[in-house]
């Protein structure tokens, strides 16, 4: 296809705001995918994916158009939609996939209006230059104020309403006109065809049968069947089984030109060797210069992931290599926790990240899993010039410390305005400190503050979603690292330090951690036949204690707390016929002590 009848693009909106069933509009108005064949949320083909209602992996389809008016008229076009990761987590994958379009569609709720992620997306488009078409969608629902929306979106991008395109995803009402707008409005790729091929690769998925398919967009040159190429960063060279488009379904071609977007299949079983933001060239006659724009993906979350039955060790070794190969950004390594077992140290990008690896492990490899309270990486500089990574809380250095370095974000708080009062006290106890606050319209508010990931990591966004009735929309993205006063807090079990509880926290909270951390545990574990003193330290300092008091018979009674629903779930899961006691020291803890332990709330 000529790059002048090739129109590349994504959308781009807040969670929920429907970028899933527009897609799937636009499949079956372009004849896609059959009617009868039609299932919601076509693209998203991971079944955890369907089940959360959330896009994890990018995805391109090719959707012939033929415009029906304007200088296009009667030309059928090849429109390539690019699906993007709608989360903060994965903002490296949304990058990558913005930056193989000229054109966006930035989607907004109509009857919610903008929200963080609508705004986060937004800056990121705008930093890749894009066309920007603003949409309102779900126009069909009784609840929508078009016009209220309509004035803060032109507001917001500096156009006007009525460039403002009204459609429901679900009706399919509107999203004609937009197909056309997308045609008359995003520029056509430009690249040189006579140049050395590069393409940049903006996904990489494993699949059981093909090995490794990689997702590209050509940006000069060409590539084509049984070619040898070469990955530009990884310094692989690979030779071309299969080059091909997806349409919804993956097919064969014979090769992929100037600004066509496309797989690749080389029987590389391993995303690592494909990875999202490398450059694809020619072996024969290979590009001199890279596309910008590469990035290793860094873990920013960490957290310890232990089999709750010791023997399943090898088994989550062997899903965690698996998950790894579909996977680039998850990293692990062997841990042994005095009170967990063996395990594994895991990195994830974010929060949800953790989630759905965990997820994963429990649901497609049948593993039950304790995951230890997730934490940052710190940098530990020490008197003696000695430098740490501490991506483990109870591998904090005891000896003379000369200062700690913590990963800090930016964050964006979007709310009604009745919220600001309760949001801003939130984040002042989280160590935030603004940045600067706007008005999006009378009653919608933007608050954006620079504060430590570790204060987000321990469940900020529940408490801002409580905080504000559910209404709080939250992004961030990583800034510089900053020099914090933070010190390690141990617990002690009977005098014994219990690792998994060791937690890195500001020294001003450090007190109501220990207590916190101490009355917690005095509920969970079951009195013995000795008193057990519970205490919190920090170093050799006592700073909070409690008993639980020694008792003759009736080892196995019960009092263990859990109201939130993963608890429940685990302990409900643990009460199958097996009852597990760890020893520390001489105290004997049932798991699910440790379990809801750790589990934050
Ligand atoms: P993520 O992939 O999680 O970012 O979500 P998404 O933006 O893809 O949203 P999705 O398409 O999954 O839609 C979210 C919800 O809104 C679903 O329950 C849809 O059925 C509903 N929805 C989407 N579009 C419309 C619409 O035009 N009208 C109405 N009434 N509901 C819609």
């Amino acid at each position: 296809t000529p790059p002048a009848l090739i129109r590349n693009f994504c959308i781009i909106a807040h969670i929920d705001h429907g970028k899933s069933t527009l897609a799937d509009r636009m499949l079956q108005m372009t004849g896609v995918v059959e009617e009868r064949l039609m299932r919601d949320q076509y693209l998203d083909r991971m079944d955890l994916e369907r089940e959360r209602g959330i896009t994890i992996k990018s995805q391109a389809v090719r959707l012939p158009f033929t415009p029906s008016a304007g200088p296009d008229a009667g030309t059928t076009h090849v429109l390539n939609l690019i699906d993007t990761p709608g989360h903060v987590d994965f903002s490296y994958e949304v990058s990558r996939s913005l930056a193989a379009c000229e054109g966006t569609i930035l989607l907004v709720d109509a009857a919610q209006g903008i929200e963080a992620q609508t705004l986060a997306n937004l800056y990121l488009a705008l930093d890749h230059d894009l066309q920007i078409i603003p949409v309102l969608n779900k126009i069909d629902l009784p609840a929508a104020q078009p016009d209220k929306y309509a004035a803060e979106l032109a507001h917001l991008i500096g156009c006007d309403t009525g460039d403002i395109l009204r459609v429901s995803g679900k009706t399919g009402e509107g999203v004609a006109e937009l197909l056309e707008r997308v045609v008359s409005e995003v520029p056509p790729p430009v690249g040189d065809a006579d140049a050395p091929a590069r393409a940049m690769i903006f996904d990489s998925v494993y699949d059981t049968y093909r090995g490794v398919v990689t997702y590209v967009r050509v940006v000069d040159g060409a590539l084509a069947s049984r070619e040898r190429i070469f990955m530009m960063s990884t310094k692989a060279t690979h030779e071309l089984l299969e080059i091909g488009v997806i349409s919804p379904e993956m097919k064969p071609v014979a090769g992929l030109g100037v600004g066509e977007v496309g797989y690749l299949i080389t029987g590389v079983k391993d995303v690592r060797q494909s990875k999202v933001g490398d450059t694809v060239t020619l072996n024969a006659r290979p590009a001199t210069e890279p596309l910008p724009g590469y990035r290793e993906p860094k873990p920013m979350v960490f957290s310890g992931l232990y089999p709750l039955d010791g023997s399943q060790y090898s088994d989550l070794r062997d899903a965690l290599d698996k998950l790894k190969l579909n996977d680039a950004s998850l990293t692990y390594e062997p841990e042994t926790s005095g009170a967990l077992g063996f395990g594994f140290r895991c990195g994830f990008l974010g929060l949800l990240h953790l989630e759905i690896i965990r997820e994963r492990l429990e649901r497609e490899f049948g593993l039950e899993l304790i995951s230890t309270a997730p934490n940052v990486i710190y940098d530990v500089l020490m008197e003696d010039g000695q430098r740490h990574a501490v991506m483990n809380p109870s591998e904090f250095p005891t000896g003379k410390i000369a200062s700690v370095r913590e990963p800090m974000v930016r964050a964006t708080v979007l709310a009604p305005s009745e919220f600001v009062g309760a949001i801003m006290e939130l984040c002042q106890s989280r160590r935030g400190s603004m940045r600067g606050m706007d008005y999006l319209s009378e009653d919608r508010v933007e608050l954006r503050y620079t504060m430590p990931l570790s204060e987000i990591v321990f469940d900020f966004f529940d408490a801002l979603k409580s905080r504000t009735r559910g209404y709080a929309s939250l992004d961030y993205e990583p800034t510089d690292d900053a020099e914090a006063d933070l010190v390690k807090v141990d617990i002690l079990l009977n005098g014994d330090p219990v690792d998994a509880f060791s937690a890195i926290v500001h020294k001003d909270k450090a007190y109501s951690y220990g207590v916190a951390m101490a009355s917690k545990l005095k509920e969970l574990i079951p009195r013995q036949q000795f008193e057990v003193p519970i205490q919190a330290a920090v170093g050799s300092r006592i700073i909070a204690r409690e008993n639980i008091r020694a008792i003759r018979k009736d080892v196995l009674a019960k009092c263990y707390g859990g109201d939130i629903t993963r608890k429940r779930k685990l302990i409900e899961r643990q009460k199958e016929g097996k009852r597990r006691m760890k020893t520390v020291g001489r105290v004997e803890v049932p798991q699910e002590a440790f379990i809801a332990a750790l589990s934050s709330d």
